[in-house]
């Protein structure tokens, strides 16, 4: 019987990401290295400057800063060392499969083109999947607060890429900006072939929950925090084994939980929710996976029983084949029963 720390347990069990922004993932040094080879000029003087910045009383505060960033990301290169970047990172942290977002449109509303976008991303994935063994899927995300015309456009420009792309999800503002707005652009998406998830109950109410899942026919929620306010969807949630993506230290640092010791996942879990571990956008809010892992297991005391089954809910939660699922689930069973 081995004796290592919850620390390292966290480190060395294999981990699926699926909820995961790739422009969150871009870091202040990378940022502005990408920034003076575009010659575009960023609002603070030093990578110092910039990290003071991240500090967030919601939601709202966070996206300004983020999309703001976004901005200095131009070519092809930018996307794939961005996307490459956070790969390299994650393999450090045994992830071995990742389901990851971009926003098509923070980079199209300024002139870069879809396929400048997608190629950067899409490439690095393949190299990703070759050299390091990370297998991978590719989420187009809608941001919720432009409009549907935006949206059926967004989702014309990916048809000729639908290959890549395995679903369709919804992010950005969330209070005002209900799955509703968005049926009919996710019934086209479903008739084009896309799996469906939204960001729902992250500030909004559980009613968005409901209408992500009645309208929107999403097979998965990110975040979903708020469905603890009606027991009705909790249950439907449980039945349905419809799995959460949730963010821990994102939701510290945007105040969904004033601290770590309130977040819900165990609560969540003695549900029977299928609730999963993710980092939202790791470059502004402190940590990739293993630093969210040992943020719950620290504050919420977690035993590596928890830690496992956890683990085991990112690929159950994951769009690999039953087949794959099965076989890392037995391989986390015996790294469990090893340490
Ligand atoms: N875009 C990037 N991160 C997000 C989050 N946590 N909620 C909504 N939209 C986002
Ligand atoms: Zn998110």
């Amino acid at each position: 019987m081995s004796t290592i720390s919850s620390k390292e347990f966290i480190e060395g069990i294999p981990k699926a990401e699926l909820h995961l922004h790739i422009e969150g993932t871009f870091e202040p040094e990378l940022m502005f290295e990408i920034a003076k080879r575009n010659h575009k000029q960023i609002k603070y003087s030093s990578v110092e400057e910039l990290k003071k910045a991240y500090s967030f009383n919601n939601l709202q505060e966070f996206l300004d800063i983020y999309y703001a960033g976004a901005n200095v990301l131009i070519k092809e290169q930018d996307f794939y060392d961005l996307t490459w970047a956070y790969l390299t990172k994650v393999h450090e942290q045994n992830v071995i499969h990742v389901e990851i977002f971009f926003d098509p449109q923070t980079h199209t509303d300024r002139g870069v083109s879809f396929d400048t976008v997608i190629k950067g991303i899409h490439n690095a994935l393949e190299k990703g999947k070759e050299e390091l063994g990370i297998s991978f899927r590719l989420i187009m995300s809608f941001l919720r607060h432009l409009d549907e015309a935006s949206a059926f456009k967004t989702l014309e420009q990916a048809l000729p890429y639908k290959n890549w792309i395995s679903a369709v999800g919804l992010d950005s503002s969330e209070v005002g900006n209900p799955p509703s707005k968005f049926e009919r652009v996710f019934a086209k998406a479903r008739e084009d072939g896309f799996i469906t998830v939204a960001h729902a109950g992250e500030e909004g109410p559980s009613a968005y929950i409901w209408e992500a899942l009645d309208l929107l026919k999403v097979t998965r929620i990110d975040h979903g925090n708020r469905c603890l306010d009606d027991d009705k969807l909790v249950e439907k949630l449980a039945s349905l084994q419809i799995p959460l993506t949730l963010c821990p230290l994102s939701n510290l640092e945007l105040k969904v939980v004033t601290d770590l010791k309130d977040h819900p996942i165990v609560k969540m879990m003695d549900k029977n929710l299928l609730v999963t571990v993710n980092s939202d956008d790791p470059a502004y809010f402190g940590g990739y996976m293993n630093e969210n892992y040992l943020g719950i297991a620290q504050a919420l005391h977690l035993s590596k029983q928890q830690i496992t089954e956890l683990a085991k809910n990112g690929f159950k939660a994951s769009w690999l084949t039953d087949q794959e699922k099965s076989s890392i689930i037995a391989k986390i069973d015996t790294y469990f029963q090893n340490n």
